[in-house]
């Protein structure tokens, strides 16, 4: 367990996360890490701490470099446990001098209903303080992820030290993008971005128009990869996805079945969108899960999705994908909602309408067979794909 350097006299000493598989709902294939950085300067300062069941690894990485009792100053940029959960455990035990630095007031406001009284520096956005040859200068990034998050950049370094903003939940040996697999890194920042900060473009918008003017050469982010080779790849990543930019080459089709009905109307959409040059992420929501379907949702212009009715209901793997999408609000993308039944048939409706209320523009009419598809059913299927 030791620590990484990352530039002279200062180190990463987060922890790996191999097992992670979930982080509230979102699925996590890939693990996770929990990135804390120590600076050696006339003030010794920790950026971050990690998740608390990570203690033990965080204070092994840190004792690597030096005593953590000699820790004058700690920086929590973020409230969320997967970064603050082993604070307390480090100021009552081992940095137990440590000044802890937080947003006013949200993060000073979290933490104390956290932790209690730590010994709290509250800083407003703008705010700078002197650790000795480097300067800390915090800005904050409200709703990336939570109304207290901040980040923390030092000129001297041109390191941006970002918490969740531009992370990834991805465990690996490497810390570095120039060292990892770039294709598995975007995508990665692909599905955080769309799980984690979908619903706050505009807050990344502006937290993007507040990085501009800082000179970068180091993103030190919160989870997963540190950004050093491609940092502007991931900029302007950020930019897209946060203006809500969409693909329409890409459509998305989603859907759950009973006995192959709606997946054969699955099918022939799928088909009918490839037809028309559009390439499709097809997702059978009885094995795929919601925060894949939603990734895909970022950066589609088209959505598909299609459910049975069951107890005059839709089948709940679709009512929780549209639970959880409407919580994205992703407007700017054209949807259709499609469906088989044997009696009733309301799930079609009901799927409609959570689209409607998502955002979604319902670019055709509803697909509703009874019993199985015929061959004029599978036409009709073709028509309204073209309609969209
Ligand atoms: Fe990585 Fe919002 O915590």
């Amino acid at each position: 367990m030791k620590a990484v350097q990352i530039k002279p006299n200062i180190y990463w000493v987060g922890a790996i996360d191999w097992s992670m598989r979930t982080f509230h709902g979102y699925s996590t294939g890939r693990g996770s890490s929990y990135n804390a950085y120590l600076i050696i300067d006339d003030k010794v300062t920790l950026i971050d701490t990690v998740k608390a069941p990570f203690y033990e690894e965080m204070l092994a990485r840190i004792s690597s470099v030096i005593d953590p009792a000699k820790i004058d100053v700690i920086v929590s940029n973020h409230v969320e446990p997967d970064h603050s959960g082993s604070l307390a455990l480090l100021c009552h035990h081992a940095a137990t001098h440590a000044t802890v630095v937080t947003s006013n007031p949200q993060g000073l406001k979290g933490l104390t209903a956290r932790y209690g009284n730590l010994n709290y520096q509250p800083v407003k956005s703008g705010e700078e303080i002197s650790i000795g040859k480097r300067t800390l200068k915090f800005v904050a990034t409200p709703m990336l992820h939570w109304p207290d998050s901040m980040v923390t950049y030092c000129p001297e370094e041109k390191i941006l030290f970002s918490n969740d903003a531009f992370g990834q939940h991805l465990a690996a040996n490497k810390r570095f993008d120039d060292e990892n697999d770039l294709h598995v890194i975007m995508e990665e920042a692909r599905k955080y971005y769309a799980n984690i900060l979908m619903l706050y473009g505009k807050q990344a918008q502006g937290a993007l128009k507040a990085l501009s003017s800082l000179d970068i050469e180091m993103i030190a982010v919160g989870h997963g990869i540190i950004w050093r080779k491609h940092i502007l790849d991931i900029l302007a990543a950020y930019e897209k996805w946060s203006e809500g930019e969409v693909d329409d080459t890409k459509a998305v089709v989603a859907f759950d079945t009973m006995w192959g009905s709606t997946e054969k109307l699955a099918r022939e959409i799928t088909d009918a969108f490839t037809e028309r040059g559009i390439k499709v992420s097809y997702f059978d929501l009885r094995c795929d899960h919601i925060s894949d379907v939603v990734t895909a949702v970022l950066t589609s212009k088209y959505v598909a999705i299609g459910s049975p009715t069951i107890n005059n209901q839709m089948m709940p793997p679709v009512a929780a994908l549209l639970c959880y999408l409407k919580g994205f609000k992703p407007t700017g993308r054209k949807a259709i909602a499609f469906g088989s039944y044997g009696w009733g048939g309301q799930s079609v409706k009901l799927v409609e309408d959570e689209l409607k209320a998502a955002g979604f523009e319902i670019a055709a009419d509803m697909i509703r067979v009874a019993n199985v598809p015929t061959q004029a059913d599978l036409d009709d299927v073709r028509e309204k794909i073209k309609a969209m």
